[in-house]
């Protein structure tokens, strides 16, 4: 390269070049807590919705509990959010019947296979489980209220 073709290197690359990053910038590289919990639910949806569908018609239809129950038995067992991640992190990583709280699904349906999502993944994902309240299938109250509340 001569001195000439440089310094129109450079000129361009000055035009090109942002001088000073704007704000919506620098925010873009950090995700925001609202984009995590979007991305907790968007790993739900694409890693549980399989088999934990909450649309489904009748308690007949589906192929493993609903995760709005299964979190109230979690959070009964343990009220304490570490306790509760712990415990479901524990069993999505590597489900064992031993691991499980609800003996009843593992009879109906068989013991969960593990899913295809990474630690890091199922960790978001059982966060936004703790966290959020979850969609729940229609017949999911009436039926609750059949075992008793
Ligand atoms: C291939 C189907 C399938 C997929 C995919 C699946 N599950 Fe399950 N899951 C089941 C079945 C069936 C049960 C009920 C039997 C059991 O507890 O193992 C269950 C039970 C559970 C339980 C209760 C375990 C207990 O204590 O008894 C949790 C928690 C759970 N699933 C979380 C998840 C999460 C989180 C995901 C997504 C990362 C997921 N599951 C994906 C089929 C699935």
């Amino acid at each position: 390269m001569n001195i000439g073709s440089s310094m129109i290197f450079l000129l361009l690359q000055l035009l090109v070049a942002k001088p000073f990053p704007s704000n919506e910038g620098s925010q873009e590289m950090i995700p925001t807590q609202a984009e995590l919990l979007d991305d907790g639910l968007t790993l739900l949806k694409k890693h549980c919705y399989t088999c934990h569908n909450p649309n489904t018609n009748s308690h007949d239809d589906i192929i493993a509990p609903p995760l709005a129950g299964i979190k109230k038995h979690y959070s009964t067992n343990y009220p304490e959010k570490r306790d509760f991640t712990e415990a479901m992190i524990g069993f999505v990583k590597h489900p064992t019947t031993e691991k499980s709280l609800m003996k009843g699904p593992v009879k109906r349906f068989g013991l969960m296979p593990k899913p295809a999502a990474t630690d890091q993944e199922i960790r978001q994902i059982v966060d936004y489980i703790r966290d959020f309240e979850l969609e729940k299938p229609k017949w999911f109250d009436a039926h609750e209220k059949g075992h008793g509340g």
